[in-house]
């Protein structure tokens, strides 16, 4: 999930090599079984960008990726690579990685009694949950973008705003498509059982797309989300990232927070019956 706090040492961006060889049949076992509960799960729940980047990639339930072998499709596809990281890097190292179309994923795997929840994200939610989507050239345009605005933000003291788009997109994002919703979040398709929940339960609500709305929503980090926002495609992403948000920040100084489960003045509401799944081309 990419964002800590603290400083960096000056030049450091906390790249390790990933050391693939040192892996143990143990950690491969682990991305198997994690691979194939998952990938079974998300046809007809994961966007078509997502299922297509997986296979593109060619990342398998045979055990832990390379990440060379990744980067090197990658940077012939959008321009991006995978760097190894210790765990969560300083936000300003993260903004930086990602500002120059780098992707720094961690290189541990969770242990088999964590097969459902992490506190810190592991080389599957960074693998399996964020690289497909770094195939989709507009998307890997918006990460880049993001990582340029996190630099800016940070220098504006408005990073508390800035990461709410990060958490409700990038981990947490749905789109609509003519076969109902669909999920590209990260956070959401290395988790079974928010696949499921952000879909399929009537709880959460789902609301459509709104910058400044979302930059306003607190989130959680300790349970499934209580709400979703709804992105029509990649390019209204990609386009609300282009204006300066110096004045963006400076308007939500004035504005009152919104609790995650709130519904306010100017929601559009998803209506449960677009979730439902039909007409799946998977
Ligand atoms: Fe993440």
């Amino acid at each position: 999930m990419g964002i800590a706090s603290g400083p960096a040492a000056p030049g450091a961006d906390h790249v390790i090599a990933q050391r693939w060889d040192t892996y143990s049949t143990v950690d491969h076992a682990i991305w198997r079984a994690l691979f194939e509960r998952q990938s079974r799960l998300l046809a007809g729940r994961a966007c078509d960008a997502y299922l297509d980047g997986l296979a593109a990639l060619g990342v398998v339930a045979d055990g832990i990726p390379d990440f060379e072998r990744l980067s090197g499709i990658l940077a012939r596809t959008t321009g991006w690579r995978i760097v190894a990281v210790p765990g969560l890097v300083p936000d300003d190292v993260f903004f930086r990685h990602l500002a120059r179309r780098q992707f720094p994923a961690t290189r541990w795997i969770r242990r088999r009694d964590q097969m459902d929840y992490l506190q810190e994200p592991d080389v599957f939610h960074d693998v399996f949950g964020h690289v497909p989507m770094l195939m989709n050239p507009v998307f890997a345009d918006y990460l880049q973008a993001y990582g340029r605005g996190g630099l800016k933000a940070l220098s504006l003291g408005a990073l508390r705003n800035l990461s709410r788009l990060y958490w409700y997109t990038v981990e947490f994002g749905l789109i609509a498509t003519a076969a109902g919703l669909r999920i590209y979040g990260s956070g959401i398709v290395s988790s079974h059982g928010e696949t499921i929940y952000c879909l399929d339960d009537p709880g959460p609500k789902r609301i459509a797309f709104d910058l400044m709305r979302i930059m306003r929503t607190e989130y959680r980090i300790d349970d499934f989300q209580d709400c979703y926002f709804v992105i029509d495609d990649f390019d209204q992403l990609f386009a609300a990232t282009r204006p300066d948000f110096t004045p963006y920040y400076a308007a939500l100084r004035d504005l009152p927070d919104i609790a995650p489960g709130a519904v306010v003045a100017g929601d559009r509401l998803i209506p449960p019956a677009a979730t439902a799944r039909s007409g799946d081309r998977r």
